[in-house]
């Protein structure tokens, strides 16, 4: 049975969408957490939003950059506010619409930076801190398994990700400790209004008319909403997973195409 009042969960993106539904399910199972995002008023924002009491929820406005610094600072800052750390969940990323051919080659590096070095650097910094029954969940996304053309940098990335969850898990393991990976699907957050609008522009349709035909390919009728997502990593946090480790959970409503 999980203890969850002794868990001290750090949370990169967890001002919004998927990373706030996840701080959330992890506070009202009794956890404690901290929070990441870019902006000290998104963080304040988020923190009031989820009931900030100084004492379960914390707050790190922090940009992301892929530098080493970051990631230590960062997990040294969290388990300085929580007391210690048992498990980070990494969420803080985007997903451009763009070709390989044709995105912005700053996109395609800043993209790399914040998401693949950004949640490496976590990694290795909350390595130091995590001890036996730690976890180290990676958000990652179905186009890293079902390659998507227009999705160039996520599809790079989520790969790439998916390669080192599970080194990273075979390195981790004779400390007991996990790394797992999730992959959504489209997910109902701001990011997917912002894929929607670029969308949009590249077929010469409406957000609206974008935003319709991603809920259509919806093989379940709807597309995940961020608290289906964070169901399934506080499982993968809980010790009912102590046995899945290296490996990734689509949460995709069986929208992936590919190996089964
Ligand atoms: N939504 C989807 O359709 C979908 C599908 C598959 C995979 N994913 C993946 O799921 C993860 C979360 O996506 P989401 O939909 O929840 O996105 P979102 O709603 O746009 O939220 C992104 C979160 O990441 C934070 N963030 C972004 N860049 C950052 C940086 N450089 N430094 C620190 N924090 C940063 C944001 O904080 P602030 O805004 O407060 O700075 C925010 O909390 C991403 O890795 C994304 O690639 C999403």
């Amino acid at each position: 049975m999980t203890e969850w009042a002794k868990a001290k969960v750090l949370v990169t993106g967890g001002t919004r969408g998927i990373g706030r539904a996840v701080a959330e399910q992890l506070l009202n199972l009794g956890a404690v957490v901290t929070i990441v995002g870019r902006s000290a008023n998104s963080v304040e924002a988020a923190l009031r939003s989820l009931g900030a009491d100084g004492k379960r929820v914390f707050g790190i406005a922090r940009v992301i950059d892929g530098r080493e610094e970051v990631g230590i600072d960062v997990a040294a800052e969290a388990s300085r506010c929580m007391g210690g750390l048992t498990a980070v969940v990494n969420a803080a990323g985007g997903a451009p619409v763009g070709r390989a051919l044709d995105l912005d080659w700053g996109i395609w590096k800043h993209e790399w930076d914040v998401k693949f070095w950004g949640y490496l650097a976590m990694a290795r910094a909350a390595a130091l801190h995590l001890h036996e029954g730690g976890v180290i969940v990676n958000i990652l996304g179905i186009a890293g398994v079902d390659p998507n053309p227009r999705l160039a940098s996520g599809t790079t990335i989520n790969g790439a990700l998916r390669g080192l969850t599970k080194i990273l898990a075979d390195d981790l393991a004779p400390r007991r400790i996990r790394v797992v990976a999730v992959n959504p699907a489209a997910t109902e957050t701001d990011l997917l209004v912002r894929m929607a609008e670029q969308y949009a522009v590249a077929s010469q349709v409406t957000t609206e008319e974008a935003l319709r035909q991603m809920r259509a390919a919806a093989p379940l009728g709807r597309l995940p909403h961020p608290e289906d997502v964070a169901a399934v990593v506080a499982f993968l946090l809980s010790d009912e997973a102590s046995m899945i480790s290296g490996s990734s959970v689509d949460v995709d409503g069986g929208l992936r195409r590919g190996p089964a």
